[in-house]
């Protein structure tokens, strides 16, 4: 198992051992969660709903389909020295003491629903247990679904801010629940065939009693959490191979606030790791983007316009790098075809070939992105795994998908370059559109209607995006 998870943090890198589904509290069902995943290139998922089961059957049917490897998990709440340690439980197998005791655990749970929701109402926020339900898809009842109720109510305006002041642990409304000892949840994962790590142990506040709680007998530790950062990640690595424990990480995705596989320092382990092999050495310079994007006066990002050949993209990307470039904006057109005469010219239309095109514009978007400079990319990228990867190169925020949008009839009517006709007189195979795919952006930031809209108006809902979302400020010649 320890063998299992690093390799997969080390070799084949994208995974995600931490996701919550409608079964508990997330917002997404296991299915889409399982989409999700393979959208954004992950090989391996697990799911960990709260005290539940359920989610987990839908996650591997949609697995097979998306081909994303699904471990069957749980995340456990215990009680120790008055604070809440979440155990994770991996490659869990049903058995009738496992789902008797996750089944009381979720009437705790509902008991203890009911008793928050009396809470609330001597404090003069009235509301059902209905109210509450509305929010809950799964069977279980946690304290983010009375938070979203109580916010629907309007008694507060926003769900943080319920739990800042009412349901964190040690405020009015935090009551407990029939819960277990770690020792008994860590035992119970083990008698269910599974193994037990100790879930987010930054957030239990205090690493002296995380290392208590690593002489209970863990399988391993969660060192790579969203919430974590660097220095944890360093510290629990240490803790990991004091104890001889394995290392996990995962996201702890609930819903849009966040991102899956999104967590710790994954792309950066699984990219450096690869130079590791060959006795490479990260260069670290003295020159950060923030000091050249302070020095040009503006953020740098990558644009990258994605859609058929014939769609426009070319079209559009040429004409914002003008009038970037016009604003005094640095920024720098990598059109596709232009990047296959030389860079890619030994690339063909392979679907290897494709990834390896999208990754190599990728390196060198992000290049540009480190030295400054906005990347324009032009480019029909068909798969959305390989538009995701070069999405995690570059911070967050810091990718601007642009869906040109274009009938592929109308694509073929306009045939710019000929292509089409040449790949229905058979001279052209693996035709984007005709006889090889193109997967449609699942959420782009930008999506461009050309069958619909003028170039110029295109053009405009470009910029007006750029300039609302902040990404042109700074630059005091946005007019
Ligand atoms: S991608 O699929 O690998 O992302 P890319 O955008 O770099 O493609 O290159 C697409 C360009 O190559 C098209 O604009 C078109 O001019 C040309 N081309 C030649 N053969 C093909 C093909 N089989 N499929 C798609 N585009 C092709």
């Amino acid at each position: 198992m320890r063998q299992y998870m690093l390799s997969n943090v080390l070799e084949e890198g994208y995974f995600d051992l931490h996701l919550h589904s409608t079964a508990s509290d997330g917002i997404y069902s296991p299915r889409e969660l399982v989409q999700k995943a393979h959208v954004a290139g992950l090989k391996t998922i697990a799911i960990t709903d709260h005290d539940t089961l359920e989610g987990v059957e839908e996650a591997r049917q949609a697995g097979l389909d998306y081909g994303v490897n699904v471990i069957a998990g749980v995340e456990i709440s215990t009680k120790f020295k008055g604070r809440s340690i979440d155990i994770l439980g991996y490659n869990i197998e049903a058995n009738s003491e496992l789902t008797g005791i996750l089944s009381r655990l979720r009437e705790g749970r509902e008991e203890r629903a009911l008793r928050i929701i009396k809470k609330f109402n001597e404090l003069e926020m009235p509301i059902t247990i209905n109210d509450v339900k509305e929010f809950s898809e799964g069977n279980i009842i946690a304290r983010p679904h009375i938070a979203r109720a109580i916010v629907k109510k309007g008694y507060v305006s926003d769900y943080q801010t319920v739990f800042d002041n009412f349901l964190a642990d040690g405020k009015p409304c935090a009551l407990d629940k029939v819960i277990l000892s770690p020792e008994e949840g860590i035992a119970l994962i083990h008698r269910s065939g599974g193994k037990a790590v100790l879930a987010h142990p930054l957030l239990i506040g205090d690493d002296k009693v995380v290392r208590e709680l690593m002489e209970f007998s863990f399988d391993g530790i969660e060192v790579w959490h969203r919430k974590q950062n660097k220095d944890d990640n360093a510290r629990y690595q240490q803790l990991a191979n004091e104890f001889q424990v394995m290392m996990t990480g995962g996201s702890d995705f609930h819903n849009d606030k966040h991102s899956i596989g999104q967590f710790g320092l994954m792309w950066e382990v699984q990219n450096k790791s690869e130079a590791k092999d060959v006795h490479i050495v990260w260069q670290n310079t003295k020159v950060a983007m923030e000091d050249r994007n302070q020095l040009n006066g503006h953020k740098s990002f990558i644009l990258w316009f994605t859609g058929l050949s014939g769609a426009g993209k070319s079209t559009l990307a040429v004409e914002v790098e003008k009038e970037l470039f016009r604003r005094g904006i640095r920024c720098f057109l990598l059109d596709a075809d232009n990047i296959r005469y030389g860079l890619n010219k030994n690339l063909r239309f392979s679907p290897e070939d494709r990834t390896e095109n999208i990754r190599r514009i990728g390196e060198v978007s992000k290049l540009f992105v480190e030295a400054g400079i906005i990347p324009i990319v032009a480019s029909i990228s068909p798969y959305n795994a390989d538009r995701a990867m070069v999405r995690s190169l570059v911070p967050k925020g810091n990718f601007i998908e642009i869906y040109v949008k274009c009938t592929i009839e109308e694509c073929e009517r306009r045939d710019p370059k000929g292509l089409y006709k040449k790949t229905r007189a058979g001279e052209i195979q693996s035709f984007t559109g005709i006889s090889a795919p193109y997967e449609i952006p699942v959420n782009p930031e930008i999506t461009v209607e050309t069958d619909k809209l003028s170039i110029s108006e295109a053009l405009n809902t470009i910029l007006q995006f750029l300039q609302k979302k902040g990404y042109l400020f700074d630059t005091g010649l946005v007019d």
